[in-house]
């Protein structure tokens, strides 16, 4: 998959690409990048049969949805086991122990960074759920039928992962919840506020472009973004969204291997997201300001 990321980035830029005659590309590349691109980077010529495995890009709160109940019952459980002595149930002491590689310890209690990241993976999606359906105005973008499997699967391995990474931190000591709490904790929800403010007012940018201030649709065009942190990428929101992973590896007091792989994913996942982005704006507006960067500031 990666491959194909960085494949499709440095050979088929879509200014390129759109004007490159259809069946140039063998069919498993065309494949590859329509798995690849979604929403306003997929607006190229393709091939009939790939819209047959379209679903509405306006179907991302799904994923949220998903997450919310699926995490929050996760949450839900780990609480009690930490506050009222109770065990996971069996069915999820199987998943776990299938998931982590190692028999599930029933006396195995959840640690402040545990739940601490449970409840952040549980606001977040239900920040995401509420933006998608009363903030972001959704166009006729959409999103291939594998995408969208895919992203109702992460959020239910997602939150097993969370508690996996349970696992690492037994070094640091068991105790009240309170006597765990440390500079990472701190410094971690510290973060994870700031990138969910700039994720949420960003979202809210890209939808006054189509409402305007009086909140009526007026357009579902695509416009350039101004203001705040657009003045210095093009996709401040996926910035966000890598801030918000890393702020929840410092909760875990950056510990755990297993959550690092996971930011690294949500690294290379939104830095491709971005340059697509970054390059249909460029290709689309001409006077698209040129100074600003894709995905994070003065570096990328
Ligand atoms: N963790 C992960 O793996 C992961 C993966 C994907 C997304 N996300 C997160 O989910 C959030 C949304 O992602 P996304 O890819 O859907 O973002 P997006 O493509 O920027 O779309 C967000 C909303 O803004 C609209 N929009 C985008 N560009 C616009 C423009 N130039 N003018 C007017 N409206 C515009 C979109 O409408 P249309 O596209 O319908 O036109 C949509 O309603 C982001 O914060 C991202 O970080 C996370």
């Amino acid at each position: 998959m990666l491959t194909a990321y960085i494949r499709d980035i440095v050979r088929h830029p879509p200014c390129r690409r759109q004007k490159t005659p259809k069946g140039t590309f063998p069919v498993t590349d065309r494949r590859q990048r329509d798995l690849i691109r979604y929403g306003k980077t997929k607006q190229c010529n393709r091939d009939y049969w790939l819209h047959k495995l379209d679903v509405p890009k306006r179907w991302f709160w799904h994923f949220y949805a998903v997450s919310v109940v699926w995490n929050g019952l996760l949450l839900v459980l780990s609480l009690h086991l930490k506050l009222q002595n109770q065990s996971y149930p069996q069915w999820l002491t199987y998943f776990l122990s299938f998931l982590c590689g190692m028999q599930w310890n029933e006396s195995q209690v959840p640690q402040l960074s545990t739940l601490l990241v449970q409840l952040f993976l549980w606001s977040h999606s239900l920040r995401r759920l509420l933006e998608c359906l009363f903030v972001s105005v959704y166009s006729e973008g959409v999103i291939h039928m594998a995408q969208y499997m895919f992203g109702i699967g992460y959020y239910i391995i997602l939150g097993l992962t969370v508690i996996c990474s349970n696992n690492f931190l037994d070094a640091k000591g068991f105790g009240s919840l309170f006597h765990q709490l440390d500079l990472g904790h701190l410094s971690g929800t510290a973060l994870f506020i700031s990138a969910s403010l700039l994720q949420h007012s960003s979202l809210v940018t890209l939808a006054m472009l189509r409402t305007g201030n009086s909140g009526t649709v007026k357009t579902f065009v695509h416009g350039v973004p101004h203001g705040g942190w657009f003045e210095l990428v093009s996709c401040p929101h996926y910035f966000a969204e890598l801030l918000i992973y890393i702020s929840l590896g410092l909760v875990f007091g950056g510990l755990s291997l297993t959550w690092w792989t996971v930011v690294s994913y949500v690294l290379f996942n939104q830095a491709l997201a971005a340059q697509l982005c970054q390059e249909f704006y460029m290709t689309k507006f001409e006077g698209y300001p040129r100074h600003r960067y894709a995905f994070i500031p003065f570096v990328l």
